[in-house]
């Protein structure tokens, strides 16, 4: 009898706390018919995007990336390969094997790109990379070696062909000046060519490189799924950031000339929003969180998405709900008041499959942060950090579905104009994120295009190895045209 009591006092409890928090954050939980009608907005914005006329004033930008090759499998050779914009940095050295098995391997490096750098002056931070570099080379003894080498530079560039990109501008923790508006590639070739430079030893050269490609982390993405199969046509980032990127007609791409075949569009859908599309959507929490970021009123769909910032949007919640006494009766503490002390990897223990885990990590944390939680504000906290996680899934899941459409749309176009031919309905993304975020993502796709058949891969080691497989296609074009 006693269990019993117990377990319906449990539950009454667990019942209780969530309706109270379902009640506060309301504005948090976005219905189907909301959710498509988002993703006919971004559907929209992708359009304006895409058109000549309105790129100028559109907010998401759909930028060329001049990627218009994957893989075949007949590339080989050794590839560098630099990862920045993400929460590290990372030097790759991958060797892809032409054995007819797409083989690949790779050592790579982590390095630390401290703040003061990624905010500081722009070309300090190309003079850290080049020294990242140079001590992987070195480490590996292949300093003398002049490599190939791809750069996965994950912000909003301007592209005009494969290896020159400029800054739009930043996004993320960084804000290092003089870099908006300038090739990345130009200011990586400075900052290595200078080095160990001296008056007395002016052609000195510490170490040489050829970069041949810059890409978006999604589009790496894209490429490292589509090297293992052929027809992934979206790569998808939810991590420090959030973005999407699919391969476009090139007769739909009207920046560029050219009708024939089709190219990879980075739409750097982040930036949806910016110019008040979402602000029936956008909550207090969400305007308190970006009046408090680096970069106010931009990346305002990427704030209520990623995870450099959903944390914070709890912590934000749960400051007001205890000032409101609906929490830790009332009584909040130094560290919960305190900016980014919510780290977003915390809802991920807290919001798990299993709940009572969940509840127990929750404790934990609180009390990690000065507060002396009931058990009802750690269950109060778990619905919490699911209702954030799950409006950032659906949110995501809204705007996939207009791109997903996108290419349905192309593809129907398409065997129309060449009638007769067959057209693969397949479309395949990938994802980099926990199990519970993916399995709500997925789920609410399904729901909202039932009719189209997606499947979803997990890419392996990303946006590196991605960089490193379209070095090695524009390797093997350049090669086969000198041929
Ligand atoms: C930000 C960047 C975008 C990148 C994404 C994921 O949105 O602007 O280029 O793809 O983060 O890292």
């Amino acid at each position: 009898l006693a269990s019993s009591l117990l377990a319906n006092y449990c539950t009454e409890l667990h019942d209780d706390q969530t309706l109270k928090v379902d009640k506060y954050l309301h504005h948090f939980q976005l219905s189907d018919k909301t959710l498509m009608d988002l993703s006919v907005r971004f559907r929209r914005e992708m359009d304006r995007g895409l058109s000549r006329d309105t790129n100028p004033t559109a907010a998401v930008k759909m930028l060329p990336t001049f990627v218009r090759s994957t893989p075949d499998g007949t590339e080989q050779g050794e590839f560098l390969a630099l990862d920045l914009g993400g929460s590290n940095f990372r030097v790759l050295l991958v060797k892809v094997m032409a054995n007819g098995k797409q083989e690949v391997e790779m050592e790579n490096q982590t390095y630390e790109i401290p703040e003061h750098i990624m905010r500081g002056c722009g070309s300090e931070l190309f003079d850290h990379i080049a020294d990242c570099l140079a001590n992987f080379l070195e480490k590996l003894g292949i300093k003398d070696k002049k490599l190939p080498l791809g750069f996965t530079f994950s912000f909003p560039c301007q592209q005009t062909k494969l290896d020159e990109s400029v800054l739009v501008h930043w996004t993320k923790s960084f804000r290092a000046y003089g870099v908006e508006g300038k090739d990345v590639v130009s200011l990586l070739k400075k900052s290595i060519q200078k080095r160990g430079v001296s008056a007395q030893n002016p052609s000195f050269m510490d170490f040489d490189v050829d970069i041949l490609a810059v890409i978006n982390d999604t589009v790496g993405t894209m490429m490292t799924c589509g090297y293992d199969d052929h027809h992934c046509e979206i790569g998808l980032i939810v991590g420090t950031g959030t973005n999407a990127c699919y391969m476009e007609q090139m007769r739909n791409l009207e920046l560029l000339d050219g009708d024939e075949g089709r190219m990879c569009v980075n739409t750097e859908w982040g930036a949806f929003g910016d110019d008040g599309a979402l602000e029936d959507l956008r909550t207090d929490v969400d305007r308190e969180i970006d009046a408090g970021s680096l970069n106010p009123g931009k990346q305002l769909f990427e704030k209520m998405i990623s995870g450099l910032y959903l944390g914070e949007v709890v912590r934000l919640i749960l400051v007001r709900m205890t000032k409101e006494k609906l929490l830790f009766q009332g009584k909040t503490s130094a560290k919960l008041l305190k900016t980014g002390s919510f780290s977003t990897s915390f809802i991920y223990g807290i919001d798990t499959d299993k709940e009572e885990e969940g509840v127990e990590h929750a404790e934990e944390v609180l009390r990690g942060l000065g507060l002396d939680p009931l058990v009802e504000d750690c269950i109060a906290t778990q619905r919490v950090c699911q209702v954030v996680s799950t409006r950032s899934a659906h949110l995501c899941a809204a705007a996939l579905v207009a791109v997903l459409r996108q290419i349905r749309d192309n593809k129907a176009a398409e065997k129309l104009r060449m009638s007769g031919l067959k057209t693969k309905e397949k479309l395949n993304k990938m994802y980099l994120l926990f199990l519970r975020f993916s399995r709500r993502l997925h789920k609410m796709v399904r729901r909202l295009v039932p009719d189209c058949d997606v499947r979803f891969l997990q890419s392996q080691c990303g946006s590196g190895k991605g960089a490193a497989m379209v070095t090695a296609v524009a390797y093997r074009l350049a090669v086969q045209h000198a041929e």
